[in-house]
């Protein structure tokens, strides 16, 4: 077992990386040391031979984030805050936590000779360009490519952007590492995953979490499925299993092919707007999950400022050019939309009963 390669997993507890942890050790290629502040998603794991939890805090100033980078053989970074009401309710956190301290990360892996496989977003791309002329987005489609398409932010006074700006300078810094060859490194761009163990529902505990989880909460509890601004916003779904297929092959990194290259992971036949997909929801809940008696939930429209509060602006639209992925590293998804969204309801629904019965 000691001569396995050792993987770092910073963030390891949260929704992909509660997922990569159980592929890899399923693998039983890999020794992992999951780091979180939350180990809740990685119960089952725990006992897991090549696995060791560390609850830590990477904002901790002693010295262990180092010698943890130093003692390992590849590092992935998943931290993050990554729930927008964050971006408009702290942005300095977002920025602190998203850049400052990951800039510490990637800065350990530099001192130390470490390949770092970094997660950025999608939101890098920012709007469309039809959506910034006017146009409506829908009538355009207007996939984003890593390396061409151009990085379009709302204004500064629009503070959601916060994230997507801290994620986008991460990765211009990690270009500039690599141009003085100091660096190898991976970036991965997601695209809307989803799937179990994803977020929470805000039934559960207190936050304002990504969609598919309010939706979700609305459905079990008959309360109104909300929609933003009209619900005209585009997004395109990747079953969690698919994009840990396509993260495992960018950690073997075969002959070397994501060496200093970024990678769209997603899914662009499974678009739909937000409308679509709270109706495609309680249609599928209808037809899998209703029992007699159970509370119908209305869909309703709100504003982004009602919901987010002042600074909100939208991603419009984002299709993922996955050409990369698929040519660099054979990688393609398997799930469809409506498979997708079934399956992680019925975790959602499963467990909801479970403990509804205990
Ligand atoms: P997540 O919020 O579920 O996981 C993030 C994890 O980081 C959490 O478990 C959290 O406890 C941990 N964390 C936060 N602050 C920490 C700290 N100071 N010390 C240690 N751990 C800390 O998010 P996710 O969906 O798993 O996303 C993982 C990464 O992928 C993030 O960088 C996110 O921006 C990016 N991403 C995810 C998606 C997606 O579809 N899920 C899309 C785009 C980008
Ligand atoms: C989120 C986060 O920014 C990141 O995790 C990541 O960059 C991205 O997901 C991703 O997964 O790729 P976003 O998709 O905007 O970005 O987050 P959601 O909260 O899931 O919102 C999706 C859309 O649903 C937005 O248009 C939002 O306004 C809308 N929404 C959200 C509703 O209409 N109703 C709700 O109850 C919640």
């Amino acid at each position: 077992m000691s001569d396995l390669p050792k993987v770092l997993l910073l963030g390891a507890g949260g929704f992909i990386g509660a997922n990569l942890t159980e592929r890899l050790l399923a693998e039983g290629r890999h020794r992992v040391t999951a780091v979180d502040i939350d180990g809740e998603k990685l119960e089952g794991q725990l006992g897991h031979a090549h696995l060791s939890f560390h609850r830590q805090d990477i904002r901790d100033r002693d010295g262990s984030l180092e010698e943890l980078v130093r003692d390992h053989d590849l590092v992935v970074d998943l931290v993050a805050m990554a729930n927008p009401s964050l971006y408009v309710t702290n942005p300095l956190d977002v920025f602190h936590l998203n850049f400052t301290e990951n800039l510490r990360i990637v800065e350990h892996c530099v001192q130390h000779s470490k390949r770092i496989v970094q997660f950025s977003t999608c939101e890098v791309y920012g709007r469309t360009v039809a959506g910034v002329l006017g146009e409506d987005p829908a009538e355009r489609p207007c996939p984003f490519h890593e390396d061409s398409s151009p990085l379009i932010m709302g204004p500064v006074r629009n503070h959601r952007w916060i994230y997507a700006s801290a994620k986008q300078l991460l990765e211009r810094v990690l270009h500039a590492y690599g141009l003085e060859d100091r660096l190898d490194y991976t970036i991965v761009r997601p695209f809307n995953f989803i799937g179990p163990r994803i977020d929470y529902l805000p039934s559960e505990k207190s936050g304002n979490p990504r969609v598919f989880s309010h939706f979700m909460n609305a459905l079990l509890y008959g309360t109104p499925m909300k929609l933003v601004d009209g619900g005209r916003s585009y997004r395109a779904y990747t079953h969690i299993d698919d994009a840990v297929e396509a993260i495992v092959r960018i950690v073997d990194n075969p002959g070397g092919v994501c060496r200093r290259e970024i990678f769209n992971i997603g899914t662009p036949e499974n678009e739909t707007s937000i409308r679509g997909l709270a109706h495609l929801m309680r249609e599928l809940f209808d037809e899998h999950f209703r029992c007699p008696g159970d509370p119908v939930p209305e869909i309703v429209e709100v504003s982004g400022e009602e919901f987010y509060g002042r600074g909100y602006e939208d991603c419009d639209r984002r299709i993922p050019d996955v050409s990369k992925a698929r040519d660099l590293l054979g990688w393609g998804s398997r799930h469809d939309l409506r498979s997708v969204v079934l399956e992680t309801m019925r975790y959602f629904v499963d467990r909801h009963r479970r403990r509804a019965e205990s």
